[in-house]
């Protein structure tokens, strides 16, 4: 049994795999094929935070793959109502799969501990390993074979950069990221990368013209992510001069397209010129995370995982 906390738990030869089942997934349903996969089968999601993209896109999945999905609320009350230990042990007695989005790291990873099924990570403050396949995921239906093409990454260190700059890793995309100082990827991160990934090709710089010059891919996300509005005031300081405009997508490679997760704060880290204009792919970027999602369970509860 596996679970998807970060992609360190996932080899290179593996997302290969679900990308695979991936795809034939996508081109079976424009086909108006939905094939009963998962018959049966039932997902359990978890959320501790909103949720546009992942909960819908987790939940139309499994529905198109002949399963089911349960949505449940703060009334099953996990972590509060009873010990982790217990609620995992009985709630993954009744699904088959767990998708999890946390405030802390710390809890899918207690989830996860505990439960007898798999459990996928579907946001925490250190990860978000479903957005970063379906990025990557797109980026290839993009522009074809990535080996040795460049991922710029303008902004916030935070999950979803994590998150990318192991998905390069993994798949041989230099990561190139520009952010101010003091939001940085920590060094520890970064050497366990390095640990997993030797050959891992990472730029960090303040300039932002520098991580984009020549990339095949731009991306940025909210400088303020969900929990931190708090320090709103600072972060929009810090991160001022950090804007995706079309000034700085010329930077890039002539064919370069414009990633964002969503959702984006306009006229903050990108304009809606950037966001709008040709080069942007957020939208079928969105739309991967389901059929990527698809591909992910599909691995997860066959026979191959
Ligand atoms: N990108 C993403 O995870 O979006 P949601 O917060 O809407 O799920
Ligand atoms: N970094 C953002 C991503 C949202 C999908 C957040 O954690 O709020």
């Amino acid at each position: 049994m596996r679970n998807v906390l970060t992609l360190f738990e996932l080899t290179a030869a593996e997302i290969e795999r679900i990308f695979e089942i991936t795809a034939d997934l996508k081109t079976a349903l424009k086909q108006g094929v939905r094939e009963p996969l998962l018959a049966g089968r039932v997902m359990g999601l978890l959320f501790e935070k909103p949720s546009l993209r992942t909960r819908v896109s987790f939940e139309t999945g499994m529905a198109q793959l002949g399963g089911a999905s349960l949505f449940l609320g703060e009334d099953v009350g996990w972590g509060k109502r009873e010990a982790m230990s217990d609620f995992a042990r009985v709630l993954s007695q009744y699904v088959d799969v767990l998708v999890c989005r946390a405030k802390s790291h710390r809890t899918v990873e207690e989830l996860a501990e505990h439960a007898t099924c798999p459990v996928i990570n579907g946001l925490t403050d250190q990860s978000h390993p479903c957005q970063a396949l379906a990025d990557l995921y797109t980026m290839r239906e993009v522009h074809g074979d990535l080996r040795g093409r460049k991922l710029a990454y303008v902004g916030d260190a935070n999950n979803v950069a994590r998150s990318l700059l192991l998905a390069c890793a993994r798949l041989g995309v230099q990561f190139a990221i520009a952010s101010p100082p003091g939001y940085d990827f920590d060094e520890q991160f970064v050497a366990r990368v390095k640990a997993a990934e030797p050959k891992a090709d990472l730029l960090q710089t303040r300039d932002p013209i520098e991580a984009v010059r020549g990339a095949a891919a731009v991306y940025t996300d909210v400088w303020v992510s969900m929990g931190q509005e708090a320090q709103r005031d600072v972060r929009v300081q810090a991160f001022s001069d950090y804007q995706v405009n079309q000034a700085l997508m010329q930077q890039a490679a002539a064919d370069a397209c414009f990633l964002h997760c969503l959702p984006a704060r306009r006229g903050e880290e990108v304009t809606d010129e950037v966001l709008d204009g040709p080069q942007s792919v957020v939208v079928q970027q969105a739309g991967n995370r389901m059929h990527v999602q698809k591909g992910l369970i599909v691995w997860l509860l066959g026979d191959e995982a």
